[in-house]
């Protein structure tokens, strides 16, 4: 596993978008995983920048987002899909046919969870999967449990997942308690990972990610020791060492 330590998001923003553009350049058809959050915000960001000065071109990218809530439709302003339009897909010249968010509204959201892992998989899943980490360590929607999905699927929000999340809605009842996700196996498929962590409220996750010498799947970040090509990039806030 690969560490880099910044000293400021700005700085942890600018390196995320140099292995993305990096990536783009080496295989201008990558298949990007994306995530959402607030953590990537500083990424898509200076991605806008670079594909306006130029430097990075999206025409041949496709692109797989992690995960999106049950129940909301791709123009609420919550929703994944929006997220991805307004920070990035908007702004550069990916094909918007070849951008795919799981659809939160599907009639039949098993259904939807399957269509999708089949889709992420006939396109040979991500050649490089952007993660961020959720407080009580999950990934995409993958939450601490006994047992982790190894598809796409349904995934149940924790109570700290919806409290924790609850600052981009009204109340927390708002908050929409299932999401579809990607599982561990669909994201572990991805041929390289790169993880993102700000801010104080993930020094624990991290902590856990680089200390122990053991995985968990009640802190599922923990199992990116058992993938091999995985950077790690924290601002001062989240480092814990
Ligand atoms: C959300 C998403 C994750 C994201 C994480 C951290 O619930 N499902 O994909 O990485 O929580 O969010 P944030 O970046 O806002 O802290």
């Amino acid at each position: 596993m690969k560490v880099i330590h910044c000293k400021s998001y700005e700085e942890m923003s600018d390196a995320a978008a140099k292995i993305m553009e990096e990536q783009i350049a080496k295989k201008p058809d990558s298949v990007l995983g994306l995530a959402t959050g607030s953590t990537p915000v500083g990424l898509y960001a200076a991605l806008r920048r670079d594909y306006a000065a130029g430097k990075v071109d999206f025409s041949k990218v496709t692109t797989v987002n992690l995960d999106e809530y049950c129940g909301l439709a791709g123009d609420h302003p919550q929703s994944y899909r929006f997220f991805m339009q307004d920070n990035l897909f908007d702004h550069v010249n990916v094909r918007p046919d070849h951008t795919f968010v799981p659809v939160g509204t599907a009639k039949d959201l098993d259904a939807e969870a399957k269509r999708y892992e089949k889709l992420v998989a006939s396109l040979g899943y991500a050649d490089l999967q952007l993660l961020g980490v959720g407080p009580n360590g999950h990934i995409g929607f993958n939450e601490p449990a006994e047992e982790l999905f190894l598809e796409t699927h349904v995934a149940p929000l924790t109570e700290t997942t919806i409290r924790a999340n609850a600052r981009f809605f009204n109340s927390e009842d708002e908050v929409p308690k299932r999401a579809l996700s990607m599982g561990m196996g669909t994201i572990f498929a991805a041929r390289r990972i790169m993880l993102l962590a700000n801010g104080a409220a993930k020094r624990e996750a991290i902590k856990a990610l680089l200390t122990k010498d053991t995985v968990d799947t009640k802190c599922p970040v923990t199992l990116l020791h058992l993938h091999q090509d995985v950077t790690v990039i924290c601002d001062d806030e989240a480092w814990p060492l």
